[in-house]
């Protein structure tokens, strides 16, 4: 038998070698540059203007390619770059085309800093409660009705648990049905994959594998703590045998790409991200940046240029399926919309919960988190697979034995369906997640799902979810929208205040982007700040559900605020997005004197198309995508909408409450902000009575009703017009003024005007024509609004503390608080009190 396994790998990973390869790279010795150049220039022509080595084309990236030279302290690529600028300035070379000019991107490797896995040790304490008799039987009936004999399986609680029945993955019903994996490939994206352990060398898949530390065909686990990968694998894909446990998808294919376990750079990690994608269906990532609760780190240019490339062509074009395990930094304030990877819109974020179904201390909560399911905590782990030829281990744990999981359940549904593409499976594992009774801040979505940040839409049922997958329909292809640049640049207010901006998406601006529905949304942002922990931001959509973009870190003293930074959440799903967004930053630390401005952002919503036919691939993104702060965007714009100086209307005098706790099962109901009201439905365990009702604009009036509410908004709008003619008024005379001034000194007046709102005050006009000019007279109004508006101040009654914590610390502070709603409670705090 193992005879026949070795003969096997052998064929294999000749196979495997066979393979384009680029060459190994060495960083000792050389410094190694990706470039992305026109078609029409052959890299080699490149390389020898450069004096580099063509190494080869960088994986499935077009026009990518790799370039060596001896190791040097500059950027040979970018100096001469410099260079040919220089000469151009002195004209002492022609204007005509320059192998140089091919170049569309260029960037010389760095060793990155390494990932954390993302396992922790799980504390050992008493175990539950004593097992369920008959829970027990049932498990041996179903054992032997699937022949499992493997030695652990009765240990495996989170595939069948018979101490707490029902907190488990629920699988074994697919399995009856013969849905096990078949025909389904996984890589395991880590520290490399045992592929000589007994449990997962019959489906282990070489040709799907690599090893981008050492630069071998095989990821093999070398270093004394290489055992991450493999522990991974082992929930995916153990063999049913006579060998440890079994994986959810016991009879899928399981490959390795060794990442972790030594240097890479952003050439490396692009490879792995979608190697072999035509062969890899599901990639399994249970790592990222630092959880210490103040790195802020998104994958590079490539790497998202990999995902990108491997969402639109990998597994036949349906899409390779990326899963990241939501992150451990929880009891730091850590928050998944600060990691780049979690909350990338291709991949779906799994966070943990324990057997308990309670949220354990390290799982960290974000807008960007779509599911959770089982790991470590309570006092128990995941048993699965170990390095060595039958080892085990019961000590698997952490958000990264929760994201293979997530692997395991895809991997059946996509036995069931292989013709999902990845936005299925986000639709479908939303839709068939199951809410439990935790409290958190569950909230009832658009899609009709109860929705948390600290659990996602709840936990996974395999069950469910192949069930659903059957016979679902697929998702016409994707359409997306773009919001300009919102130009806020005003003074964040510190404490119990925030500053709010709002953008309007028309009906037919998304009609025509061609877009339907809204899946998920992004918003870039740029603040400045002189300490980015003391930051929260939230969205608030059309229908009023919010989307806790950003939470206040205590370890977080990065003097920087955010710089482009890109936002997500999976929270509006279903959404039609037409109406307000509105964006309000806070600065949740009082006193400490660090303050700092909110200067602009952009929403994008991303969702399905209306007409599938017209819709296109998203073009490769570049590090230019979001250069164009100061251009006018040519979305036609709704004409009162914005550019409203921000937090100078009637409207900007609410925020919501921020009661980081609500009474158990409580769902709060929203108001919606055109002060229709849209009823939540009760939780199916919910006891409490139901919330009082949540409004819009709770503060200073906090029990205006609807018709109030509608009110208000009349009332601002005509204030609002009634200011805004008087201050374009007193523009136009005061700038008619300095013009006449200024007029033969026009460099001067651009310095004064030159900052100014362009792309949001264009929207006031309407009119694409003469923009600019009008933009400028909208900036001067908003400047005259500052000084004397103090509506801006969006007040919230929780005092001096960040909103939307999920730390045990603040529980006692909130506990006192019970009865009050908010969308935004802390998760784990409501859930300890129970
Ligand atoms: C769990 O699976 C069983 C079948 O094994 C099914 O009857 C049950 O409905 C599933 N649970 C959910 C929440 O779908
Ligand atoms: C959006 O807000 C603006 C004021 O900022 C208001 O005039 C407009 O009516 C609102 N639109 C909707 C759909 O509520």
């Amino acid at each position: 038998m193992r005879i026949l396994h070795f003969w096997n790998l052998a064929t294999l990973a000749a196979a495997a070698t066979l393979a384009a390869h680029l060459p190994p790279r060495n960083y000792a010795s050389h410094d190694y540059y990706a470039i992305h150049i026109s078609p029409s220039t052959s890299p080699s022509e490149l390389a020898a203007h450069l004096e580099l080595t063509y190494e080869g084309p960088l994986g499935a990236l077009e026009h990518h390619h790799v370039f060596k030279a001896p190791k040097h302290e500059n950027d040979i690529v970018d100096d001469a770059q410099q260079e040919l600028k220089k000469l151009r300035r002195k004209r002492e070379v022609a204007a005509e085309h320059h192998p140089l000019d091919s170049i569309h991107f260029a960037q010389k490797q760095k060793v990155k800093a390494r990932h954390w896995k993302r396992s922790v040790i799980p504390e050992r304490q008493e175990r539950a409660g004593p097992p369920v008799t008959d829970a027990i039987k049932f498990q041996r009936e179903v054992a032997s009705k699937l022949d499992i004999k493997d030695p652990i399986f009765e240990e495996q609680w989170h595939l069948f648990n018979v101490k707490n029945p029902g907190n488990d993955v629920n699988v074994t019903g697919v399995w009856m049905q013969g849905i096990t994996g078949k025909g389904v490939t996984a890589c395991v994206v880590d520290d490399g994959l045992d592929y000589m352990s007994a449990d997962l060398m019959d489906n282990f898949f070489a040709e799907g594998s690599h090893d981008y530390n050492d630069h071998e065909d095989l990821p093999t686990p070398k270093l004394s703590d290489d055992r991450h990968g493999t522990r991974c694998a082992g929930e995916i894909a153990a063999g049913r045998n006579d060998a440890c446990g079994v994986g959810l998808a016991y009879d899928s294919r399981i490959s390795g790409v060794r990442i972790l376990s030594g240097d890479i750079t952003d050439i490396d990690e692009a490879l792995a991200i979608n190697y072999e994608m035509q062969q890899n269906d599901i990639y399994s990532c249970s790592w990222g940046p630092p959880d210490d609760g103040k790195t802020m780190q998104a994958p590079g240019t490539l790497i998202e240029r990999a995902m990108v490339t491997a969402v639109q062509q990998g597994r036949g074009g349906k899409g390779s399926i990326y899963v990241f395990a939501a992150g451990n930094g929880a009891a730091s304030d850590d928050n998944c919309n600060f990691d780049g990877y979690t909350n990338s819109i291709y991949s779906i974020t799994v966070g943990a919960i324990d057997k308990s179904n309670q949220h354990p201390y390290y799982s960290e909560a974000c807008s960007a988190q779509l599911v959770v399911t089982y790991s470590s905590g309570g006092g128990d782990a995941i048993h699965t697979t170990d390095v060595g030829a039958n080892k085990c281990t019961s000590q698997h744990g952490g958000t990264s034995a929760a994201g293979p999981i997530g692997v395991g359940v895809f991997a059946l549904v996509l036995e069931a369906r292989p013709d999902l593409t990845w936005r299925d499976m986000q639709w479908l594992a939303l839709l068939s997640a199951v809410s439990f009774d935790t409290p958190s801040d569950w909230t009832k979505t658009a899609s009709g799902r109860m929705f948390s940040h600290q659990f996602g839409y709840g936990k996974l049922d395999a069950y469910a979810m192949v069930e659903m997958a059957k016979s679902w329909k697929n998702v016409k292809p994707q359409a997306w929208f773009y919001s300009p640049w919102m130009h806020v640049r005003k003074e964040i207010p510190e404490g119990d205040k925030g500053l709010a901006s709002v953008f309007e998406v028309t009906a037919d601006m998304l009609k025509k982007a061609n877009f339907e529905r809204v899946e998920h949304i992004t918003l870039t942002m740029n603040v400045d700040h002189q300490r980015r922990g003391d930051l929260s931001v939230e969205l608030r959509s059309p229908s009023g559900m919010v989307s806790h973009l950003s939470t206040a870190r205590i370890h977080d003293d990065e003097p920087s605020g955010y710089s482009d930074w890109t936002f997500m959440s999976v929270a509006h799903f279903g959404e039609a997005g037409i109406g307000n967004w509105t964006v309000i930053v806070k600065d949740v630390k009082p006193g400490n004197l660090k303050t700092g401005v909110f200067t602009d952002w952009r929403l994008r919503l991303w969702g399905e198309s209306i007409d599938g036919s017209k819709a296109k691939l998203r073009p490769i993104p570049t590090n230019h995508d979001d250069d164009d702060h100061d251009m006018i965007d040519d979305h036609p714009a709704h004409t009162t909408s914005v550019a409203i100086p921000t937090g100078t209307t009637p409207t900007m005098t609410s925020l919501p409450d921020d009661h980081p706790d609500r009474p158990v099962n409580q769902r709060p109901s929203q108001t919606l902000a055109n002060g229709g009201v849209q009823t939540a439905s009760a939780a199916p365990s919910a006891t409490a009575s139901a919330a009082p009702a949540e409004n819009f604009l709770p503060n200073p009036f906090p029990t205006f009703g609807v018709s109030k509410h509608t009110q208000i908004w009349i009332y601002g709008a005509l204030a609002l017009i009634i200011v805004f003619i008087a201050g374009l008024g007193a523009y136009l005379f005061i700038a008619r003024r300095k013009r006449m001034k200024d007029s033969r000194d026009a460099y001067e007046f651009e310095v004064l005007d030159g900052d100014e709102d362009r792309d949001d005050a264009g929207l006031l006009s309407g009119a694409a024509g003469g923009r600019k000019k009008r933009a400028k007279r909208g900036g001067e109004l908003y400047d005259a609004f500052a000084g004397e508006s103090d509506e801006d101040l969006l007040s919230d009654e929780d005092g001096d503390e960040g909103p939307y914590r999920d730390q045990e610390r603040y529980n006692e502070k909130f506990a006192a608080d019970e009865g009050s709603d908010a969308e935004n409670s802390g998760g784990s705090s409501a859930g300890k009190r129970q």
